[in-house]
């Protein structure tokens, strides 16, 4: 199943001062959704923001919200996460033992299920859960910081998690060191969302965020089709 490819900016990498109109101003550039990066200082060695902070942020756009939780447990805050107005809510494999019973509670409060799988994790983890989840987030880059450069392995690994899916309606999507040079190839390896912090909002206006948005899917475009 073809999916289209999906830009999803990450607002970590956003000017934390003003993040609601920097909300607003990549959606009108064009971003299909919003990635939030929520960090635990745990889990990961960062903290970002939880969930009051995404609430506030809810009314600046009507794109959807993508949320990449780096927290472990995450099970006893996914409710806060939902009623927040996260769209999609997306929980680390390594993060806890009972990987099934978090996606569960993710479909139980009506949200798209995701599954991440850091750098090392084998792709195998999800061979029991394909048709538990919505989308499938490969971390391109160890989580914790935006600005890392794309390990280069994770082509592979986007290939295989291409073919695991099948022709199920699973989303792919690709998270650290997505950037104009890297989009093809990530595209070409079978993924369809791309999240981007650094390489768009380094632009700092509208206009910049909006000519970065469109190379991003030009690029990805291209390699899509380059792949066929
Ligand atoms: C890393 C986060 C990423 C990060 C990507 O832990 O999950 O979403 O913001 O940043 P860039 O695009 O700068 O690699
Ligand atoms: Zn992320």
């Amino acid at each position: 199943m073809t999916l289209p490819i999906r830009i999803a900016p990450s607002i970590l990498a956003a000017d934390f001062a003003k993040l609601g109109q920097e909300v607003k101003d990549v959606s009108e550039a064009g971003a299909d959704w919003i990635h939030l990066d929520v960090m635990d200082g745990h889990f990961v060695p960062n903290i970002s923001f939880g969930p009051d902070v995404i609430k506030s942020l809810r009314p600046y756009t009507t794109a959807t919200f993508d949320c990449h939780l780096m927290i472990s447990p995450a099970d006893p805050y996914l409710e806060a996460f939902a009623k927040a107005g996260c769209d999609r809510i997306t929980v680390h494999a390594e993060a806890g033992v009972h990987l099934h019973r978090s996606l569960q509670t993710i479909r139980h409060l009506g949200k798209k299920v995701g599954v991440t799988l850091n750098p090392a994790t084998p792709l195998s983890i999800l061979e029991n859960v394909l048709d538990d989840i919505d989308l499938i987030l490969i971390m391109s880059v160890n989580p914790g910081f935006g600005g890392q450069k794309f390990i280069p392995a994770m082509a592979d690994k986007i290939r295989n998690a291409k073919s695991l899916i099948g022709d199920r309606p699973i989303e792919l999507e690709v998270d650290g060191g997505v950037s104009t040079e890297t989009a093809g190839l990530i595209a070409a390896a079978g993924a369809n969302v791309l999240v981007a912090g650094s390489a768009i909002f380094k632009g700092g206006s509208v206009d910049a965020y909006k000519q970065t948005v469109a190379d991003l899917r030009a690029a990805a475009e291209r390699g899509r089709l380059g792949a066929n």
